[in-house]
């Protein structure tokens, strides 16, 4: 079997494994929803009695706050109706996971309860949306009599006030939480939260990101293919390793690193790979490891780049160009590319194999690599 390892940087998940748009807009409308409606919650319960500004700003938070109700039950229907992502489902911080649902659901109950508070008013005062159109009130509450109101109403103050602050120190505490992940872990979750141009620009000002990608050996493979008296023979490498580090925001920062254990070509013809790994052309006893490094890409177009390194096989170390595809969809990597080499400058074919009439000077070296992040 075909076995490998290696690593991809974090800042490339970070892009790539972001949150769908509408849950992303959902999440910061909703964030600012709440800063607002705390700002004029505490601004106007504070006026001086008779204040001029005061039905406006209550009509004003009123407003706010039933755009909150209104998102609240449109965030919890995306959230029932959306499938979990593979990325999210492997997350372990039960702590955030936990934060998260609680301000859910303080995010539909806090409205509600001012909604509750202003349908039991004694005050019988309207909801106007933006001051233009009326929204209807709770009619179960409304029609209670002035004597339950005067119960109901100073409750669902304290539970609204009390509901509505928790809420605000829950939602500064998740925000702290993200920002201590992102600036002190490397953690890539704010990333995802992110809009594209933010997250490119926190990328940039974000120390290396240091989360590993553990390439699948199963699903990956080394290979070469060449000409030996005009027919095609191919082969793999059971055994190499690979450290991968690259952001496609900034290509120019990628660092690869393979090493292969030569002895471990085969091409599936006994005669030919004892031939392979003699003397004359890999000499896999006397040079039993090749290693190409690379730093440094350039994006040639979407999603298609070209890497220059050295390749360094039995004794020589010769500049090499690869050109490889990357795709990233659900938190897994895929990076295909070949590299066209030529064994005669590497002194591969030596003896009465040095001429070029036998095997073709150009060796063709393949590679499809699947990376997933570490657990
Ligand atoms: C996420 C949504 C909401 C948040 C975060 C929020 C926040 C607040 C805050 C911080 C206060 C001041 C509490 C205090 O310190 O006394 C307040 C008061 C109030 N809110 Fe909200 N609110 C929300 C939704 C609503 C809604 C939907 C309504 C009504 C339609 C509403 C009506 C009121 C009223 C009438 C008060 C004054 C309470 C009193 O003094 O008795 N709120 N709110």
């Amino acid at each position: 079997m075909l076995g490998g390892k290696g690593r991809l940087s974090a800042a490339m998940q970070g892009l790539q494994t972001r949150h769908p748009f509408p849950t992303i807009a959902l999440h910061w409308i909703g964030a600012a929803l709440v800063v607002a409606l705390a700002a004029t919650g505490y601004a106007m319960t504070r006026l001086a009695p008779g204040d001029p500004g005061q039905f406006a700003l209550y009509q004003l938070h009123k407003t706010l706050g039933i755009a909150a109700l209104l998102l609240a039950v449109a965030r919890l229907a995306a959230a029932a109706a959306r499938r979990q992502p593979r990325w999210a489902m492997r997350r372990r911080d039960r702590g955030a996971r936990a934060v998260q649902a609680a301000l859910l659901a303080l995010a539909l109950v806090v409205p509600m309860s001012g909604w509750a508070l202003v349908s039991s008013s004694r005050l019988d005062m309207p909801i106007l949306l933006a001051g233009l159109v009326e929204f209807p009130r709770i009619e179960s509450l409304r029609a209670i009599s002035p004597e339950a109101k005067s119960l109901v109403e100073p409750r669902l103050s304290t539970m609204h006030a009390a509901l509505a602050w928790a809420l605000v120190a829950l939602a500064a505490a998740h925000a702290l939480a993200a920002l201590h992940r992102h600036f002190v872990l490397g953690d890539k979750v704010l990333r995802r939260m992110l809009p594209v141009l933010a997250a490119a620009s926190v990328a940039a000002m974000s120390p290396a990101a240091a989360t590993t990608w553990i390439v699948d050996p199963a699903r990956s493979t080394l290979g070469f293919a060449g000409l030996e008296t005009g027919n095609r023979f191919a082969g793999r490498f059971a055994r190499w390793s690979a450290d991968v580090s690259f952001d496609p925001a900034q290509p120019e920062g990628m660092r690869v690193r393979v090493v292969v254990e030569v002895g471990s070509a085969a091409t599936g013809d006994g005669r030919r790979d004892a031939l392979m790994l003699g003397d004359d052309w890999l000499d896999a006893s006397g040079f039993p490891r090749a290693r190409f490094e690379a730093t440094g890409a350039r994006a040639l177009d979407a999603g298609r780049y070209e890497a220059r390194g050295t390749l360094a096989l039995r004794e020589r170390i010769r500049p090499v160009a690869i050109e490889f595809t990357l795709e990233v969809a659900d938190g897994e990597a895929r990076a295909r590319g070949t590299a066209s080499i030529l064994r005669t400058e590497f002194g591969v074919g030596r003896g009465m194999w040095s001429g070029i009439q036998v095997v073709a000077p150009e060796v063709l070296v393949s590679f499809d690599l699947v990376a997933r992040p570490a657990p």
